[in-house]
């Protein structure tokens, strides 16, 4: 299974994946795409001897202008599944429902709850006694796409965002090498909007 990372940033998911991948034969780190090109990722995939590119966006660049672009560069890689891992980019319609089935995303909140930004602030705010992070496959509409699988954590009275985060990401690197696992194991699919795990609706 050839998998192209998507990011934005630290990558610590990018890390994770790429971990994961060496333990299993099946899937394999055959990119990175990053849209920052000081991303700390991008030092990650090349200590990892994995191929890197950026897609920058351009002054005045309209979003399908940079999503043809984008797409472009995606398909270079010919990826099985693409995972967003902190890619920081509102995707259009047409980019989605290319790659439907084939892209995921991991998202920190239990979602439905909280989709968008500062999910913990939020969360925090709520005074939730739960949070965690989501993986989940991506269609065109933000975050609500079907969740395939979800970590929880504790939420403590004390805690600030910050903490929370931590706790959150430190889950998330569990789960999501784990999801590609089952991706890359062809275990996991999605039909009509929804994710099956060994044909068992998640
Ligand atoms: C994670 O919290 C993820 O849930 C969100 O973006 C963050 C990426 O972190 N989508 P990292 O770049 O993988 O460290």
């Amino acid at each position: 299974c050839r998998v192209l990372v998507l990011i934005s940033g630290n990558g610590s998911n990018l890390q994770a994946v790429m971990d994961a991948c060496d333990d299993n034969l099946r899937a394999e780190v055959v990119g990175v795409i990053s849209n920052k090109p000081q991303a700390y990722g991008l030092v990650r995939a090349h200590q990892a001897e994995i191929d890197a590119s950026c897609v920058i966006a351009r002054k005045g660049e309209s979003r399908a202008e940079y999503d043809e672009r984008l797409q472009l560069k995606i398909d270079e890689y010919q990826p099985d599944l693409i995972v967003l891992a902190g890619f920081m980019r509102i995707l259009t319609d047409e980019l989605v429902s290319r790659y439907l089935g084939k892209m995921i995303n991991i998202h920190p909140s239990l979602l439905p709850k909280y989709p968008g930004l500062h999910t913990h602030e939020r969360a925090l705010q709520a005074k939730e006694e739960e949070h965690g992070a989501s993986v989940h496959f991506v269609i065109p509409e933000l975050d609500a796409g079907p969740v395939i699988l979800q970590a929880k954590v504790p939420v403590y009275e004390d805690d600030d965002a910050e903490q929370l985060a931590l706790r959150v990401h430190e889950q998330e690197h569990a789960i999501y090498p784990l999801v590609v696992k089952w991706f890359s194991h062809g275990r996991l699919i999605m039909k009509d909007n929804k994710a099956y795990l060994d044909g068992q609706d998640v």
